[in-house]
């Protein structure tokens, strides 16, 4: 494998920000300076003058391939890593989603094969849908065995793989005692099933349905048992997709009294608001997910959350459906279309744009929200995150005078619209390393065969 040297770029991490050059050699960070000399080797060079050169981004929170009744989100392990790595993110966390009473292991292998197409490295959180006898055991495998150090539970999808607060809390117990990550999908699910009959025996059943049966404080009355329950059992906790200003709230006042708590947030809840609903059928299908777009306020607090260091991650939750034979199994109610978007390729560019170009955050933090904070949770620090001697040479040469905005045409994901169509996005991904390969080059993916491997995390 060549060398690559990388010069004269600005190297960012998120306590850091220097001029200088990044040497990869055989996969790995080399060397990381200023003014060094060209490697000995043959290499590749790569002018950054006036680039940042980021660690590549971790997206810890994808479904790639998940099965529903619609059929499977429209991103395999291919189509959504090579969107992955047009849009700059180069390792990813998936799931895997046991059924109930499927063994952990089983459904770990089966998934590990539909990931072989990955581009990128990989791991996934272990979903846990039923609580057994064998439940604690398997999990220790998974942990001491497998590298799989988080879980996942639902508080909502009762009916199929959703878990009440009686198991989460023994769920709780058990990633206190492994020392795992429980991940928690916090909303009311049965306050949820009660609104969407309420409004469909009515024939209240489009879009804006979707968002009335599951209201602000289905997420925030979730997030506050979930954090008692993190206080009482004192396990890492991370939270998923939040949405709403009283869980940030609920979240500071937990960690204040020590919760080992952890929360992200997504691009939708940063920068689509509950007006998207309105718009004509079948487009306002796009935006049915969980938990829903919110009212500006909560928006606005979003961004708090994120300037305030209440909320640690911005993933994208990226799940994407087509519209034309997937979402519109719903159109005559809301609750049959498949819930999710697509984010993964455009969530630097729309991030960059709002929250690095407007000031509200420096592009040190940028580089914590999207990298650095996801390694350091997940287990895969210094490893991964950071642009730094020993590391994987995971880089991205990021060209911040780029300005566009989002077209479903010109996207590698495979989906037949964009969720966040017409947004502006500003910064590229001109170059994209994994372990050393050059996957992207002035912006063009070059086609390689597959790189990405099972991570197993500590
Ligand atoms: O609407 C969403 N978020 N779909 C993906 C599955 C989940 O709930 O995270
Ligand atoms: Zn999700």
């Amino acid at each position: 494998m060549e060398s690559v040297w990388i010069r004269n770029g600005i190297i960012v991490s998120a306590s850091r920000t220097f001029i200088g050059d990044v040497i990869v050699a055989e996969g790995k960070i080399d060397q990381v300076g200023q003014a060094l000399q060209p490697p000995t080797t043959q290499y590749i060079e790569i002018d950054a003058k006036g680039k940042y050169i980021l660690p590549g981004a971790i997206d810890p929170h994808v479904h790639l391939q998940l099965p529903t009744p619609a059929g499977p989100s429209s991103d395999d392990f291919y189509t959504g890593t090579k969107a992955a790595l047009i849009g700059g993110t180069t390792t990813i966390i998936d799931f895997v989603t046991p059924h109930r009473g499927q063994s952990l292991i089983e459904a770990l292998s089966l998934r590990k094969k539909e990931a072989e197409k990955s581009l990128i490295d990989y791991s996934f959180h272990m979903g846990i849908s039923s609580l057994s006898d064998t439940t604690f055991d398997e999990m220790k495998q998974c942990v001491e065995q497998e590298g799989l150090n988080s879980f996942k539970a639902y508080l909502a999808y009762r009916e199929t793989i959703g878990v009440d607060y009686l198991d989460l809390e023994r769920l709780m117990q058990f990633g206190h005692v492994l020392n795992a990550m429980i991940c928690v999908h916090c909303e009311d699910g049965p306050a949820i099933t009660a609104l969407q009959k309420h409004y469909l025996s009515q024939g209240l059943n489009t879009p804006p349905y979707h968002a009335l049966s599951r209201p602000p404080d289905t997420e925030s009355s979730a997030v506050a048992e979930v954090l008692r329950l993190a206080t009482v059992t004192a396990c890492a906790t991370y939270l998923v997709h939040i949405s709403t200003a009283a869980s940030i709230d609920a979240i500071e006042k937990a960690r204040d009294i020590g919760a080992k708590v952890y929360a992200e947030t997504c691009p939708q809840y940063l920068l689509l608001d509950e007006q998207r609903y309105q718009e004509p059928l079948p487009a306002s299908l796009a935006y049915i997910m969980s938990p829903p777009l919110r009212s500006k306020e909560h928006l606005d607090a979003c961004i708090r959350g994120l300037t305030s260091r209440n909320l640690d991650v911005v993933s994208t939750d990226h799940c994407p459906f087509n519209i034309k034979g997937q979402k519109d199994v719903g159109l005559h109610d809301f609750s049959k279309v498949p819930n999710g978007g697509a984010g993964i390729e455009s969530r630097l560019g729309l991030l960059y744009a709002r929250l690095v170009t407007t000031g509200l955050i420096p592009i040190e933090r940028f580089v914590e929200v999207v990298s650095e904070a996801p390694a350091k949770i997940f287990g895969l620090w210094p490893r991964k995150g950071c642009v730094a001697p020993g590391a994987d040479a995971d880089l991205i040469v990021w060209d911040p005078e780029y300005h566009g905005v989002v077209k479903a045409v010109e996207l590698a994901q495979h989906c037949d619209h964009a969720t966040f169509e017409g947004l502006e996005v500003r910064g590229k991904a001109d170059y994209v390393l994994c372990k050393g390969n050059i996957m992207i080059a002035k912006g063009e993916f070059l086609d390689s065969v597959s790189q990405g491997k099972f991570l197993k995390r500590s």
